[in-house]
């Protein structure tokens, strides 16, 4: 399958998908947002994937934002609307993923860029890298979960500033904030998410996935991420990987999981 505005490969176990607009920064517009959505849900059902790595082609850019000239002269229900079809589609959608989705920032990650590496499980940078979420300077707000993401890594004070002011943060600063995990040069960029990718693919896909559920949980209003922790710890006792995981462990050998 090829897609016009995303690239993936897969080696290893580890899918990279790259955004793929350099000449506009891979500014996320509806194609690129369905397309990913396809390219991600192809990876997610391929069980040779365990890691699945995000970044943007080019130098410049992981993604300087949604794109502008798509929705400048929307109405307020095609606002809403645009909103909640990309929430649903991509950035929900990658959250919730059941496999382990790592952003590549290297480079811009603005508004909907910085929204969609804040929906993958956790990030790394290139010292590059800028950060921001300047939708207040275009007279909207982040529509893409960043309203609620960015305080739950940054804490509230943090992005309140970072919203009110627009302004962009370097990954020093945003390794400091606890918004990036590792800041590493360009080059070291890929290897660094590969080596870390390669460590999570040698554990339970299962269990990793319940992980991400039960986190999830703790961030929604509506579920107890308590409760929701107890249901997916109770799960993994019914599957393979937690009967090999464990039982390799007592014979003191590596596991072999079955992913089932
Ligand atoms: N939407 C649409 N197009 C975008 C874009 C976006 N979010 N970000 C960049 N582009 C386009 C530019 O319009 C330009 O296209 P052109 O060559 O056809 O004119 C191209 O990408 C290169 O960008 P340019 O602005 O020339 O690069 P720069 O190095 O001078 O500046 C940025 C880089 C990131 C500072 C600047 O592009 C920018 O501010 N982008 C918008 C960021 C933003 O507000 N994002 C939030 C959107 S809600």
């Amino acid at each position: 399958m090829s897609y016009k505005t995303v690239l993936f490969k897969i080696n290893d176990s580890i899918a990279t998908v790259t955004i793929n607009r350099p000449n506009k920064l891979n500014a996320l517009n509806k194609e690129t947002i369905q397309e990913l959505h396809e390219v991600i849900s192809d990876i997610e059902d391929n069980p040779d994937v365990k890691v699945i790595v995000l970044t943007g082609s080019g130098e410049k850019a992981f993604v300087a934002g949604a794109d502008i000239s798509e929705f400048a002269d929307f109405s307020e229900k095609k606002g809403k609307k645009l909103a909640a079809k990309g929430q649903e589609l991509l950035f929900d959608f990658i959250e919730r993923l059941s496999k382990p989705v790592i952003a590549a920032i290297n480079g811009f990650a603005l508004g909907g860029g910085l929204e969609l590496a804040m929906a993958c499980h956790f990030r790394i940078a290139s010292d590059n890298s800028k950060m921001g979420l300047p939708e207040v300077s275009l007279g909207v707000i982040p529509g893409y979960g960043g309203t609620q993401r960015l305080p739950q890594l940054v804490g509230k004070g943090r992005a309140m500033e970072m919203i009110m002011t627009a302004a962009m943060i370097t990954a020093e600063q945003a390794k400091n904030y606890g918004l990036v995990n590792h800041v590493t040069s360009q080059e070291e960029l890929l290897p660094l998410c590969y080596k870390i990718g390669s460590k999570i693919s040698n554990n339970s896909p299962v269990a990793i996935s319940y992980a991400i559920k039960a986190i999830n949980a703790g961030f929604m209003n509506t579920v107890n991420g308590y409760e929701q922790e107890i249901d997916a710890f109770g799960a993994c006792f019914g599957t393979g990987d937690f009967a090999e995981g464990t039982t390799a462990f007592l014979e003191k050998r590596k596991a072999e999981f079955p992913g089932s």
